[in-house]
């Protein structure tokens, strides 16, 4: 994909000034395409990175193949070299090298974007693999969490434990980046009662476009410190994360139900999640402390599964879960109570330590999407029934689908708390983020093309049903088949987009920090 096909054909007319100045740069961009050099781009930008001692690594390099070999199999690409800083200078170095050999650069955290954007969701481009930036301290006074770009959540859940007691909202999958999780968002079971991972942010460590090294919080450089939140991989390279933490939970009381008896009776499953909607939203015994997921396969499997923390027992089983559940006849649950530490080990499905950088060995083959709904338009009876009839529809044993419907909204969510303004993650009037997922059984290559339409099936199972949803979607489930446009309107939509710009014009006018769907890429909207 080359830049010039991007450049957006527009008449003049309704150009404001920062879009003007957007498309000056973009044309320069364009000419820093071009390398200077005559032996091309790779071996000026080597030669950059060997007069300034930054350890990198190019095709037929010992760690290349392990170093560029993307989490999600199904998108490999070929970066043009891929950095291994371990000092700031060197990673201010490479942003710079590239930036002179006309390459696009993105940060490697754990390595698990959807799309394989951190090696580039491209050939070519320039990786820093943040792998050596691994400390994790929190300071006891205050309880943040200074914590290095290349950790993952696991170990990040440990040392928090292990230095005073403390916790953070995240996702499940220990292997996961804290720096992509936490820069696009970031949701776990206790996100209503603490944000997402994002809103834990109180400063970070950015290098910039231009090399230049800055502690960003919303009173130092506010317009980055925005736009790093909810949009960092067009921003800047994140060196180190400052999160504060809370104390620990006492106990999480997990549970799970399954109502898969009803997966052939369309009919009651789609009242028993209306019903479950709407016990979410008026019931007054929900509040922040409650989070959980429904989950639906083409196995035939339902059920949900959730924590409740530091939670009244009596409560949660004798009127929170019959109340959710009551649609599903026959439907039972079980409640176990953990400790924080046992509850953040049972979800993980793996151990919670886990290998940096190029040690960590595990992949997977898949395609995905999400919806986010609406708070204020709450999922209709259409869109339910016409959503379970599609898992039934395409039933089969293996699964090739399955969907997780997670709660991000309803009374008291902390996730909704914070004003649309106050990042680039603006989405704060969600309900449910819905994720549509297929992998290969195996999860290996090769990926059957036809899964990639059985899963938009089941999102436009949805969205078709109720044309006035206001569907958006989740980023840290980028979809890799919208086009620039579609992913700017669906993951910032206009208001938020167009600020993006303005902030990105100034920050990288040269477009350097790049993947196919960058802030940049698409014109406002
Ligand atoms: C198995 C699995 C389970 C998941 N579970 C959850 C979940 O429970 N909840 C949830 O919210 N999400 C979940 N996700 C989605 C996950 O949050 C995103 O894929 C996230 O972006 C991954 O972060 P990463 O650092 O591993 O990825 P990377 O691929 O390293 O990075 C993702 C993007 O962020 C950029 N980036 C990475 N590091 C930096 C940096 N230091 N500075 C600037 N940009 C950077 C990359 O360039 C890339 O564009 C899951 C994903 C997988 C694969
Ligand atoms: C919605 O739930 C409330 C209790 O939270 C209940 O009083 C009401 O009857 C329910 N409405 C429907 C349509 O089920
Ligand atoms: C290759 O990667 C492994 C695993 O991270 C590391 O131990 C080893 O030192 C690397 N080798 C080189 C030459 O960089
Ligand atoms: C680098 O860019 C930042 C943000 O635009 C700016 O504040 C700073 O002055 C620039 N530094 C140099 C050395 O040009």
């Amino acid at each position: 994909m080359s830049t010039p096909e991007k450049v957006p054909v527009l008449t003049t007319m309704y150009l404001s000034l920062p879009l003007l100045a957007f498309l000056f740069n973009f044309a320069l961009d364009f000419s820093n395409a071009v390398p200077q050099n005559p032996r091309g781009p790779r071996s000026s930008v080597t030669s950059c990175l060997t007069s300034r001692q930054v350890p990198y690594s190019v095709k037929g390099s010992v760690n290349y193949s392990s170093l560029s070999t993307p989490f999600n199999l199904r998108l490999p690409y070929q970066p043009a070299v891929i950095t291994i800083p371990s000092t700031l200078d060197q990673v201010s170095y490479s942003v710079t090298c590239a930036a002179a050999a006309g390459l696009k650069v993105q940060a490697k955290g754990g390595g698990h974007s959807y799309a394989s954007f951190s090696i580039g969701g491209q050939d070519g481009s320039l990786i820093i693999d943040m792998q050596t930036f691994s400390s994790i301290t929190v300071d006891q006074s205050t309880f943040v969490a200074k914590i290095g770009a290349g950790q993952r959540l696991g170990n990040v859940a440990l040392a928090l434990y292990a230095q005073g007691k403390r916790a953070l909202p995240h996702g499940t999958c220990p292997g996961v980046g804290i720096a992509g999780q936490a820069l696009h968002g970031g949701y776990g079971y206790g996100s209503r009662s603490w944000g997402l991972t994002l809103d834990r942010i109180v400063a970070l460590d950015v290098v910039l476009a231009n090399g230049t090294q800055i502690h960003t919080t919303s009173t130092s450089y506010p317009d980055v410190f925005y736009a790093m939140r909810g949009a960092g991989n067009s921003f800047g390279i994140a060196t180190y994360l400052y999160l504060s933490t809370v104390p620990a939970p006492t106990t999480v009381l997990s549970f799970s139900s399954d109502f898969s008896d009803s997966f052939h009776q369309v009919d009651i499953a789609a009242k028993g999640y209306a019903a479950l909607q709407n016990f979410t939203l008026t019931s007054p015994a929900i509040n922040s402390k409650l989070g959980f997921g429904v989950y639906i396969d083409t196995r035939g499997i339902i059920g949900l599964n959730g924590w409740c923390i530091d939670c009244s027992m009596l409560n949660l089983k004798n009127v929170i879960l019959p109340g959710l559940i009551s649609g599903f006849p026959g439907s039972k649950f079980t409640i176990q109570s953990y400790t924080w530490s046992q509850a953040v080990a049972n979800i993980a499905g793996d151990p919670l330590s886990q290998p940096l950088g190029n040690a960590y060995t595990m992949h997977d083959t898949f395609y995905a999407k999400s919806i986010a709904t609406r708070n204020s338009v709450p999922l209709s009876s259409a869109a339910i029934k016409n959503y379970l009839s599609y898992f039934v529809a395409n039933e089969d044993g293996i699964p090739r689908i399955f969907s997780i419907m997670n709660l991000y909204g309803g009374p008291g969510s902390l996730i909704n708390t914070p004003s649309p303004t106050s990042s680039a993650y603006s989405d704060r009037d969600s309900l449910w983020v819905i994720q549509n997922f297929a992998r290969t059984p195996n999860g290996k290559p090769p990926f059957d093309p036809s899964l990639v339409s059985l899963v938009q099936g089941a999102s436009n199972a949805v969205t078709s049903a109720q044309p006035d949803g206001m569907f958006q979607g989740y980023i840290n489930y980028i979809d890799p088949l919208l086009t620039a446009t579609q992913a700017a309107e669906q993951y910032y939509g206009a208001v938020t987009y167009s600020k993006l710009l303005g902030i990105k014009t100034k920050v990288d006018p040269g477009f350097l920090f790049w993947n196919p769907q960058a802030v940049g890429n698409s014109m406002a909207l």
